[in-house]
């Protein structure tokens, strides 16, 4: 049995955007573009990138909730992609998904009790009455809620406790690979601690694999033992979270970690200021997507898409000139 739960083989996802009085398409959003990764089971891989690069959509195409347009997303050793109704749902079991906003993910009509009960029926894990009573103070114990929260409304909660409602009932149907889209950005500060060092605890409890999207890379580097970092629908970098920061290769990838301030101010710490504005992934540049904004860029840069060099057995990036370490 390979060590890897999840690999991804040149997935790539196109939105057609359709037009004239016969919708025929007249364009397409390249949204992911030929990615491929491999995680392995208990690990964390963080993705991060610009707003609009690809990272929900990517997210989304590995469980299929958007069909993938074309690529092979292997979950257990076995190509997903081909299943379809019934081994859909179950391997959609194994796999779920926790949003952004725990405002809008959660049914203000439903109680807490009814929210975590209602995956439980879709994927007809059919156990008696007590049982499931059993089963849904387990998961308030697991995401650290009290007891009383199962005949609550969403609303009755802050934004830190409506996420553990959503971590819940993603643990309900016992997943063994979780999408985290920057589960932490809508909560205050304060807040974004907890659920992370909660995400990580039940990583260790219940053996957890996460692919972790996020903005903040600190929040990122603390999490993830490996990080992608995506550039207009493409992976340009990965590597273990720790090489990144001054390892990387990668000029996007360094100028995006020169953002994260420094606690210590002795340490000599150059900020990159990125110029232009993101391309458009409908008319993505030539060659290599980042060279017009990339101060290592030459011509070779600008005629030919770079292909995967690998650094280590943990570490490639795609590029032509990268950084001198
Ligand atoms: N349903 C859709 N139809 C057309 N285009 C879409 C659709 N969903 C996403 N896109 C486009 O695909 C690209 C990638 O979007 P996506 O939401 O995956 O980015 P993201 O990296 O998650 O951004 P953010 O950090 O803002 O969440 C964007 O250009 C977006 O406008
Ligand atoms: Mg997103």
């Amino acid at each position: 049995m390979s060590d890897y739960l999840l690999e991804v083989k040149n997935l790539t996802k196109r939105f057609p955007i359709k037009g004239g009085l016969f919708g025929k398409e007249v364009a397409a959003v390249k949204a992911v573009n030929n990615v491929s990764f491999k995680i392995k089971k208990g690990e964390t891989l963080g993705l991060v990138g610009e707003s609009g690069c690809g990272k929900t959509t990517l997210g989304r195409s590995i469980l299929r909730l958007i069909e993938p347009t074309s690529g092979e997303i292997f979950f257990n050793g076995e190509d997903i992609v081909k299943f379809e109704s019934d081994r859909l749902r179950q391997v959609r079991r194994k796999m779920q998904i926790i949003f952004q906003d725990p405002y809008a993910s959660l049914n203000p009509r439903m109680t807490v009790g009814a929210i975590l009960s209602e995956p439980m029926e879709i994927h007809k894990l059919n156990i008696g009455k007590e049982v499931r009573k059993k089963r849904l103070y387990e998961l308030l114990d697991q995401v650290q809620l009290p007891k009383d929260a199962l005949n609550k409304y969403p609303h009755e909660f802050s934004g830190g406790q409506r996420q553990r409602v959503c971590i819940a009932r993603a643990l309900a149907v016992e997943p063994e690979f979780i999408v985290c889209d920057e589960p932490v950005s809508a909560l205050d500060v304060s807040v974004q601690a907890q659920v992370v060092n909660l995400l990580m605890d039940l990583q260790k409890d219940l053996g957890l694999t996460y692919l972790f999207i996020a903005h903040d890379l600190k929040v990122v580097e603390y999490i993830s033992s490996r990080v992608a970092v995506m550039y207009l629908g493409n992976m340009v970098e990965v590597a273990e979270s720790h090489e990144l920061y001054g390892g990387s290769r990668h000029p996007y990838t360094k100028a995006l970690f020169s953002a994260i301030p420094q606690p210590n101010p002795n340490i000599k710490h150059d900020r990159i200021l990125l110029e232009g504005d993101i391309p458009s992934p409908m008319n993505p540049p030539t060659g290599c997507h980042f060279h017009p904004r990339c101060w290592q860029a030459n011509d070779e840069c600008k005629q030919t898409y770079p292909s995967i060099t690998n650094q280590s057995e943990t570490h490639e990036y795609k590029c032509h000139n990268p950084i001198q370490l």
